[in-house]
């Protein structure tokens, strides 16, 4: 398996990378930010995306945006295939993003949204700590991308300050700082995060069945 930083020479990828995107989405029933094949070829161009290929196969990809004049990154579309899940393979590109993402934009702040554990998970061994939506880019490209999610209804009856989507967010200020104290870390907890996600969701669907 290579993980690399994707190039036009990848640019064949992007069908096969928007359609699995679109169908994992679809399986696991959850929002998404819809994504064009140029959108990512553009991605691919500019360096700001990672590819993982099993020979000629493709098996996983993420890539970098920026926001608020590069002041914050999102490392967002991370999908692995299904050929490939369950082997590592998302934490590997999520590292390789990662660290691409701190040589290329040092001072940045790195953040994401999802509804995905493991991609809770993983961003949290990466030192990223879970945030309230007002401390995450006040962009409005960024928010403008949930559009196409399914819950985007939820993001706008609240305006803006939550969804289903928990907001995890990488201050390399803060790091330097907790450095200095090396407080010992603890263990992600899972079981909260997915009392969490449950206690969104049945608060904010049941708040739309009574709307109607
Ligand atoms: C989510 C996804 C990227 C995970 O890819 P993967 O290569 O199977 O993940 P990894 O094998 O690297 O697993 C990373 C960690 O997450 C855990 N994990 C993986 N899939 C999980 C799932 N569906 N639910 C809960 N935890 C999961 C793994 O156990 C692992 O934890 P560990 O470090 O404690 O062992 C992949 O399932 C996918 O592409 N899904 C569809 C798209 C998606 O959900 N993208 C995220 C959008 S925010």
């Amino acid at each position: 398996m290579k993980i690399l930083i994707a190039n036009k020479s990848h640019a064949s990828y992007a069908e096969i990378i928007c359609n699995t995107i679109e169908e994992s989405a679809k399986v696991r029933g959850t929002g998404i930010a819809r994504r064009t094949p140029e959108y990512i070829i553009n991605k691919m161009e500019k360096g700001n995306a990672v590819i993982a290929l099993d020979g000629e196969k493709f098996a996983g990809f993420c890539y970098i945006e920026t926001w608020s004049h590069d002041k914050y990154v999102a490392n967002s579309g991370l999908i692995v295939h299904p050929d490939f899940r369950h082997q590592g393979l998302a934490k590997d590109i999520k590292n390789v993003i990662f660290d691409h993402s701190r040589t290329k934009y040092p001072d940045a702040k790195i953040f994401g949204i999802t509804t995905g554990l493991a991609v809770m998970k993983i961003n949290y061994d990466l030192g990223y700590q879970p945030v309230t939506f007002s401390e995450l880019t006040d962009d409005e490209t960024f928010w403008k991308g949930c559009q196409t999610c399914k819950n985007y209804d939820v993001l706008t009856r609240t305006e803006h300050k939550m969804c289903l989507c928990t907001g995890m967010l990488y201050d390399p200020e803060k790091k330097k700082e907790t450095k200095k104290i090396e407080k010992p870390k603890s263990k992600f907890n899972d079981k909260a995060f997915q009392r969490l996600k449950h206690i969104k969701q049945t608060l904010f669907y049941r708040k739309e069945k009574s709307e109607k």
